[in-house]
């Protein structure tokens, strides 16, 4: 029998709840079918602990996730809480949680599914063959620099400091490295160094670590170049790191390339392997409660924990698999659906994949 892991759930604001429910009785299934075995608890995070608790992110959800082997969040955020002060907002609580929880680093999965090439807005020959990584430090940079307003010469100015320090660098670089041994053993560092002189050091500290890996080609490319290679010839990237804000800005563009926010899941990961597991996509309050979300993004979600956290790679895969199987038969919720009036609802698309898990493949 497997040993019980310790599920941290915080399903957050919007369609959180609805979406992770779905991603539950995925892990209750794979229970069942693999006897894995997981001890879920809820924590209230984002708007709804700001309504019922006075803070996005409060102490005993810190804990509980603390305690836990991995944390799985829904979405949070909403316009009901969008003029709030900083301290009451729920983005402010999405920093605190990386911070607290040592998430330095975030990655964010773009693959093109098969079955789904026609809903970019690129051209499907553009497309072709698209499968890579961001690979986004979390916890330095421009979002966690000093932040302030002060009287200058011309009036009121604001500033935002940008600060990397060279151990937040070499360990970012550490695991894009091995991330990209992984795959097609090719790494693009993105920077702006022809600017900035925390790209300067990102550049260097990069370079120098790239001995450690002989076997990985690296490439440096700055991030306007990046943004625009991105849309020009996305199949020719495989994993891409890059600092706090240059990954924020080039994972959006990234999942859209895919055309469906509502499938790409993502991991954020500390040194050992606890990890935060989120869908890509918002907390969509303007479909909230409708029960037509799209689940998919939060059950893969599930899968990456599986193999990144807990090494359950026959569970991933038949999750996965059986994600790939619904699409394959034509089922799609609204915001993948052609013809919106076939569109099935969030729990038909999760009792449908929950339907599909199997243990061994055909
Ligand atoms: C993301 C989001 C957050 C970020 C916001 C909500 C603070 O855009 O996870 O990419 O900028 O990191
Ligand atoms: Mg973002």
């Amino acid at each position: 029998m497997a040993d019980v892991k310790k599920i941290a759930v915080i399903d957050g604001d919007g369609i959180g709840p609805e979406v992770v429910a779905e991603a539950l009785k995925v892990m209750k299934k794979t229970e069942e079918i693999f006897g894995y075995r997981f001890e879920t608890e809820h924590g209230l995070f984002g708007g709804i602990a700001i309504d019922e608790k006075g803070t996005p992110l409060p102490q005993e959800t810190l804990e509980m996730c603390k305690k836990s082997d991995a944390v799985l969040l829904g979405a949070v955020g909403g316009p009901k809480w969008d003029n709030n002060s900083k301290e009451l907002r729920p983005e402010t609580g999405l920093l605190a949680i990386r911070k607290e929880l040592g998430l330095f680093s975030n990655i964010r999965p773009a693959v093109i599914f098969d079955c789904l090439k026609d809903a970019s807005t690129l051209k499907p020959e553009v497309l072709e063959g698209t499968d890579l990584i961001v690979v986004r430090e979390l916890t330095g940079g421009i979002y966690f620099g000093e932040k302030f307003r002060r009287e200058g010469a011309n009036g009121l100015e604001a500033v935002d400091t940008c600060v990397y320090n060279v151990m937040e660098i070499e360990r970012i670089a550490r695991q894009a490295f091995e991330i990209a041994q992984t795959r097609s053993k090719r790494l693009a560092s993105v920077d702006k160094a022809n600017v900035l002189e925390t790209s300067r050091l990102w550049r260097e500290t990069v370079i120098r670590i790239s001995a450690d890996y002989p076997d990985v080609e690296l490439e440096h490319i700055l991030v306007d170049n990046c943004a625009m290679q991105l849309l020009r010839r996305p199949s020719s990237f495989d994993v891409i790191v890059t600092e706090n804000m240059f990954g924020d800005i080039l994972s959006d563009e990234a999942a859209m390339l895919t055309g469906s926010i509502g499938m790409l899941s993502s991991a954020s990961l500390g040194e050992g392997a606890f990890g935060l597991y989120e869908p890509v996509h918002g907390s969509a309050p303007d479909i909230a409660g409708q029960g037509i979300s799209n689940p998919i993004a939060t059950v893969l979600s599930v899968a990456l924990m599986f193999r990144l956290t807990f090494g359950y790679h026959d569970a991933a895969e038949a999750i996965e698999r059986a994600v790939k199987e619904v699409l394959d038969a034509g089922h799609r919720t609204g915001d993948i659906a052609v013809d919106k009036s076939k569109a099935i609802g969030t729990t038909a698309m999760g009792d449908l994949i929950v339907a599909a898990i199997r243990k061994n493949p055909k």
